[in-house]
């Protein structure tokens, strides 16, 4: 089954003004793999004009990290689905494990971020993974299983087939330790049978699971070659053309 092959660079918050647009016009400067989904997470600040500079670039897409669960209205400093779409923003990262933890982002609010963006026809990039201590502890396939089920589960089966999947094991971000691709592989695999189970697997087998949590240039290549590993979410090395750009053409 050949499913689409994505590398997602979450920029977080990281970056100038000037500096994000000539990271952006930098990348779309390098040699990018035409069958790869490169998209560019940026702060959604820069979203409208980093957008303009990859608009016509065959690989590079406009994502950005968050919106609010609501609509509309009176929530000051938050940024909605729908300004996000107003400027060309088709991919939102949604439950990244910094907002679960720093915003105490709750299922219940995952799911209406969820369905807020589909109802738009966006695509979530969902992230789910286990702390180090549920990895220690051995139940972090029963962790991420129920991350799913809780919060992708209501979907429908053509719904479920608009969502992106990043597994990101939380000991491994921004701390430079890596999961195995033997880790990466079984953790991927588990999820795609949890979604087989409930859509079958014409449905699994069609939708994309990126791993994140340190990939970088150097491990990026062993980490694509495992079968359940669609690509990766990227963030330190996300900032780095060079280092962005191996990783784009690790496949
Ligand atoms: P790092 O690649 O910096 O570990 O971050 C991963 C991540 O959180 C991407 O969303």
């Amino acid at each position: 089954m050949k499913r689409q092959k994505i590398v997602a660079g979450n920029w977080k918050m990281n970056k100038t003004h000037e500096e994000a647009l000539s990271l952006a016009q930098t990348l779309t400067e390098k040699s990018l793999p035409s069958d790869v989904k490169v998209i560019l997470c940026t702060p959604s600040v820069f979203c409208s004009e980093v957008g303009k500079i990859v608009a016509n670039h065959p690989s590079l897409n406009i994502g950005a990290q968050n919106c609010h669960h609501e609509e509309s209205g009176a929530y000051t400093g938050e940024v909605s689905a729908a300004m996000l779409q107003s400027i060309g923003v088709q991919y939102v990262i949604v439950g990244h494990s910094e907002r679960r933890e720093y915003q105490k982002e709750t299922s219940a609010v995952l799911v209406k971020k969820i369905d807020l963006l589909q109802s738009k026809g966006m695509t979530p990039i969902y992230c789910c993974g286990e702390p180090l201590k549920i990895r220690e502890k051995g139940t972090h396939v029963r962790h991420v299983a129920k991350q799913i089920k809780d919060e992708l589960f209501h979907l429908d089966k053509d719904a479920v087939q608009n969502i992106i999947i990043a597994y990101e094991p939380i000991w491994a971000i921004g701390t430079g330790l890596t999961a195995s691709p033997e880790q990466a592989q079984e953790m991927h695999n588990e999820i795609r049978k949890v979604l087989q189970r409930k859509y079958g697997k014409r449905v699994s087998d069609k939708i994309s699971i990126l791993y994140g949590g340190s990939a970088n240039a150097a491990n990026a290549k062993t980490l694509f070659a495992q079968p359940d590993v669609d690509g990766g979410l990227i963030g330190g090395a996300s900032l780095k053309a060079d280092d962005f750009t191996t990783i784009c053409n690790s496949y």
